[in-house]
């Protein structure tokens, strides 16, 4: 579970481009739950995200994942609770051009230092998951965009996380890769995974069990 306690996220605190982004938001998010975050350019979503994923610390409040207060994290602390609990998933999909899929796929066990055989037994079996098998040789720009954001997926939980954490994953996607990619996080959140996803699409947010909208930093 996921619980953001009376969270405020100000940007250049006391400097000129003082910005609070997350202004006293206070949500909780189950296991299994597919949320969608809604709202106006600007108004913190990507912000809401980072601070559920560790990429970055509330100025207050706190926030909770699995029990664990990850709001006050040393960036040593930050960096494992990440490798080991969240998938990111961005909009431009961040895969390595140079590396074939199946190593893409791998990255986040080659961070954690697992062995070769295990490391491409598992990457196998996400790519296969995601009907990727046979692109496991493929570089990135050989794919399609559908198929890119579906390696990316594969990435993000191959390292078994439990949550995913999804920044307009969809907006470089024509329509039927975007409602592929949903089904995909509808099948995950019926496993189990939490998905927090960023949309501007409206049929998509109609998709998940609920939509969390944001407007100047306020849950609406
Ligand atoms: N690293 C940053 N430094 C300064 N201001 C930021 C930073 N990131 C976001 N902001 C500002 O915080 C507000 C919320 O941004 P963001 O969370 O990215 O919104 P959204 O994802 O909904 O478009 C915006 O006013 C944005 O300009
Ligand atoms: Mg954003």
């Amino acid at each position: 579970m996921i619980e953001i306690k009376n969270v405020t996220k100000i940007y250049n605190g006391g400097k000129a481009g003082e910005v609070k982004a997350l202004d006293n938001v206070s949500l909780s998010i189950e296991d299994g739950e597919f949320v969608a975050v809604t709202g106006e350019s600007g108004s913190g979503k990507s912000t809401l995200l980072n601070l559920i994923g560790a990429l970055d610390a509330p100025t207050q409040g706190e926030v909770i994942v699995g029990g664990r207060d990850i709001s006050r994290l040393s960036e040593e602390q930050a960096a494992k609770f990440r490798r080991e609990n969240v998938g990111f998933v961005f909009q431009g999909f961040y895969l390595e051009e140079s590396f074939s899929v199946l190593v893409n796929v791998e990255i986040p066990l080659i961070l954690r230092g697992a062995e070769e055989k295990a490391r491409e037994a598992r990457a196998r079996e996400m790519l296969a998951k995601f009907d990727l098998a046979d692109k496991e040789d493929a570089l990135p720009a050989q794919l399609s965009g559908g198929q890119m954001q579906r390696v990316c997926i594969a990435r993000a939980l191959a390292g078994g996380a439990q949550l995913i954490l999804a920044d307009e994953p969809t907006g470089n996607l024509d329509s039927k890769s975007g409602s592929a990619v949903m089904d995909v996080f509808r099948t995950l959140a019926q496993e189990g995974v939490t998905v927090v996803m960023v949309t501007h699409n409206k049929e998509f947010a109609a998709r998940c069990d609920r939509v969390i909208e944001l407007k100047d930093g306020r849950v609406q």
